[in-house]
């Protein structure tokens, strides 16, 4: 079956090129001043049990700059005599532990073939650290992901006056980065929308395998392991998020993760599911009936939630503020529910975020920013104002509308009793029409139908 899955899917993209590090980190820079320090914490490793630890996932950040994904690397950034100096501090060459852990590219195979022009030992990183932070009168730090570098930081400015006294030396100030490589991470480059099409196509044809693989009886953890399994025969590192795999009244549940039901004749799925491809998310929901044929009800509600997906996306250009996707799903979605007499407010009524009856039906956002983390970086409104959407912006549009009958805060109406439908896509902003990047994944009743419960 996955092989023939795999023919669906496009070549691997090329990695993203040493030259775009370099960019990236001169973008960085270009902002910073003379005795700036900047340090990029990566994580220590987590315990799973014992002496079991769970795989790494270092942080985007460090992915973003320079693409090492090592436990306990530390990047630095300072100014040299005439320009900056980018360090990695890594893991060195141990033959005893890389028998037992796995092979390092150690001090030199950093050097080799990562953008970064210094590379040392993580046992010399507090000396070596020591010495830049006595040079620098900044530094860039985001606190909370190693403790003792964060504790090195500290030491050193309060030794500040200290040294100032004797040397003139020493950081006066920090400030977390974590802003600035935001905003650079907010648009993609042509490399990284690559990796992401790529994400987003093993995604999609991961969902197409569960849908073929759908029959009455399935549990939902085996969809959810023929999702999974995909990614891994795909060649991704896996998930990008925990896989949510709800049918009947779990698909009302919005973080559902149990995923241990039976699926039964009659119910319909909602599968939230995207796997990570080079440290870069893709992020897919579709909802399918388990028989492979929608009742009239369920289509009522999914054609209404995929007419407003539809317009939503629509709204995903250049110029139109991040919130317009949102909006305008909003509006349909509530447009739709008067008509089919779920709400007897009026459409301008039900929208009203506090006395409006939409939300008790549609109760969360129509999207987020996507990229290095599936919820990625990039402040929605800065300066307070909704931020306009700009060409390279990737973002997620997906409504849904839930009928939980087992809530106690609604009356659900009968008709759609425990039916949650969600519709999910990863969109590029262009300076054409948007690009849906998840479009290879079936959506409309008519895919959905000719494809439910036929294997490959
Ligand atoms: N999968 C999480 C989300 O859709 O935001
Ligand atoms: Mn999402
Ligand atoms: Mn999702």
């Amino acid at each position: 079956m996955y092989d023939a899955a795999l023919e669906l899917i496009g070549a691997k993209p090329k990695p993203i090129s040493t030259d775009e590090y370099r960019r990236r980190v001169n973008r960085l820079t270009s902002q910073l001043r003379p005795g700036d320090l900047l340090i990029v914490p990566a994580a220590a490793m987590a315990v799973h049990s014992n002496d079991v630890k769970y795989p790494y996932r270092t942080q985007s950040d460090m992915l973003y700059l320079v693409g090492w994904d090592e436990p306990d690397a530390v990047l630095t950034v300072h100014r040299g005599e005439d320009d900056w100096i980018t360090t990695l501090f890594v893991q060195p060459k141990d033959t005893l532990k890389e028998i037992w852990e796995g092979r390092r590219p150690g001090i030199e195979g950093a050097l080799k073939g990562w953008a970064i022009d210094e590379a040392h030992s993580t046992h010399d990183l507090h000396s070596q650290l020591s010495t830049m932070l006595s040079a620098s009168s900044r530094v860039l730090l985001r606190t909370g992901i190693r403790p003792e570098i964060d504790a090195i930081v500290v030491d050193a400015m309060e030794r500040r006056d200290r040294a100032r006294q004797h040397f003139g030396t020493g950081p006066v100030t920090m400030e977390d980065p974590s802003a600035r490589i935001a905003e650079l991470r907010l648009r993609k480059s042509a490399a990284e929308i690559e990796q992401m099409r790529f994400a987003s196509e093993v995604s999609s044809i991961a969902h197409v395998a569960a849908m073929r693989n759908t029959k009455p009886g399935r549990m939902e953890y085996q969809l959810q392991a023929t999702i999974e399994g995909f990614f891994a025969y795909a060649g991704t590192s896996g998930w990008a998020y925990p896989s949510i795999v709800g049918c009947g009244d779990n698909a009302t549940v919005l973080h559902y993760h149990e995923n241990n039901d039976v699926c039964e004749d009659g119910e319909v799925i909602l599968i939230d599911a995207g796997a990570e491809y080079r440290g870069y998310a893709a992020d897919i929901t579709r909802s399918w009936p388990i028989s492979g044929t929608f009742s009239e009800a369920q289509k009522e509600i999914y054609q209404l939630v995929l007419d407003s997906q539809l317009a939503a996306i629509d709204k995903c250009r250049p110029g139109l503020p991040y919130n317009a996707p949102h909006d305008e799903a909003r509006r349909v979605l509530a447009e739709g529910l008067v008509k089919l007499g779920v709400i007897t407010q009026t459409v301008e009524e039900a929208l009203d975020m506090d006395s409006g009856d939409l939300k008790k039906w549609y109760m969360h956002n129509t999207g987020h920013w996507i990229g290095l983390d599936v919820h990625d970086v990039g402040v929605y409104k800065p300066n307070g104002e909704p931020r306009l959407l700009e060409e390279g912006m990737v973002l997620t549009v997906e409504p849904g509308l839930y009928f939980g009958a087992w809530r106690p805060d609604v009356d659900c109406p009968p008709r759609y009793a425990n039916l949650g439908i969600r519709i999910e896509d990863d969109v590029l902003v262009t300076s054409g029409d948007p690009d849906v990047l998840t479009s290879t994944c079936p959506k409309t009743i008519e895919d959905i139908e000719s494809i439910t419960g036929t294997p490959f």
